[in-house]
């Protein structure tokens, strides 16, 4: 059937009243006070960030010295791409004498930066994965920002961010920024979860959706099945239950933020689990997983490691990993399910 001309007549909601990411921030503050205008300020300046990295991956294959490795290895042991450097950089840049941030957290940083000028007013901390899925940047796919805002506690005499070893519940803003087609921004600070759209002309982020409410189910599984052989049982009698009914699909672009953005927007369930070679999983709590558990369960999800609510797992280490499921409750919930019967029938053997 041919579409009728109305049909290309934009929607009057999309060109509404422009609602600027900056004055949707401090709307949902409603509040004059210090904490409100830092965070409006810190959000902005993360808005910045985004815009910069946008900027340059838009013209990355055009640009000497965009893509491929840096030939180093990060703390994790992983290998460094030229844009996690550059984007790792746009953040501390952006956060530079604005008396906001003191510490940042990355990481493709062993430890804290500290921004010492800032110190005296910035009591709060930035923790970013500046490139999610940088494997996909130089196939021009889909990659991410992530972020969490934390106050700081305390001192930090020793300089050792002790204080940041604390459950996501800590956190006092988290969201990403998704580089697809579009750029995207999606936030929350505990009011609902709202995503913004950058509009290139104007240099804006514009709002797009408000409270986002995920559905309670969705038929998408995203993993990567290649590590079948190094899960659990648990988790292969899942994928088996899942290879086996129908109303499933699989969907894995290889960047959490994307993958992760599918389900909020449309349900199902993301999960990288533990492996023999990883048993805490691949992905890093305090600029991963605890931000996007904090989206998840403000979409009104659920996010899970397994055997306790993510938000409320209490970090050793900087860099320490969780395994992760989060989505939709009740695609989690069967997640837990099989985990939980697993555990039964380790115990019932011992
Ligand atoms: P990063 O690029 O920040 O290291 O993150 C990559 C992460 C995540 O984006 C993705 O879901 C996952 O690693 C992919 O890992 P596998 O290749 O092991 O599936
Ligand atoms: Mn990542
Ligand atoms: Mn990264």
């Amino acid at each position: 059937m041919v579409a009728s001309s109305a049909s290309f007549v934009e929607s009057p909601t999309l060109d509404r009243d422009c609602t600027t990411l900056s004055r949707h921030v401090l709307q949902q503050l409603q509040s004059f006070e210090a904490e409100a205008q830092d965070i409006s300020a810190i959000m902005n300046r993360i808005a910045l960030a985004g815009k910069l990295i946008a900027r340059r991956l838009s013209r990355a294959g055009l640009m000497e010295g965009v893509l491929g490795f840096t030939g180093e290895e990060n703390v994790q042991g992983e290998s460094v791409k030229k844009m996690d450097v550059y984007a790792n950089d746009v953040f501390i840049s952006v956060f530079k004498q604005s008396g906001l941030v003191c510490r940042l957290a990355s990481e493709e940083m062993e430890k804290p930066y500290y921004i010492p000028e800032n110190c005296p007013v910035g009591r709060y901390t930035l923790l970013y994965d500046p490139i999610d899925g940088s494997s996909n940047v130089d196939i021009n796919l889909n990659v991410g920002s992530i972020f969490s805002i934390r106050q700081q506690e305390g001192e930090d005499l020793n300089g050792e961010a002790e204080d940041l070893l604390q459950d996501g519940h800590k956190q006092l803003a988290a969201g990403y920024i998704l580089y697809g087609p579009s750029t995207m921004l999606v936030y929350s600070i505990g009011k609902g979860v709202h995503s913004f759209i950058l509009d290139p002309s104007l240099g804006e982020f514009i709002l797009a959706e408000e409270n986002i409410v995920m559905p309670s189910h969705g038929k998408i599984y995203s993993v990567n099945e290649g590590n079948f052989w190094q899960w659990e049982d648990s988790i292969r009698e899942y994928i088996r239950y899942m290879h086996r009914h129908d109303g499933y699909t699989a969907r894995y672009s290889g960047a959490l933020v994307g993958d992760l953005h599918r389900i909020l927007t449309q349900g199902g369930v993301f999960l990288y689990p533990g492996t023999q070679k990883k048993p805490e999983g691949k992905l890093r709590l305090l600029y991963e997983t605890a931000p996007l558990a904090w989206l998840i369960e403000q979409a009104g999800g659920k996010a899970s490691t397994g055997t306790q609510p993510l938000l409320d797992f209490v970090p050793t280490m900087l860099h320490q990993r969780t395994p992760a499921i989060l989505g939709s409750t009740e695609d989690v919930e069967l997640v837990e399910s099989f985990i939980r019967e697993g555990l039964r029938q380790v115990v019932q053997t011992v």
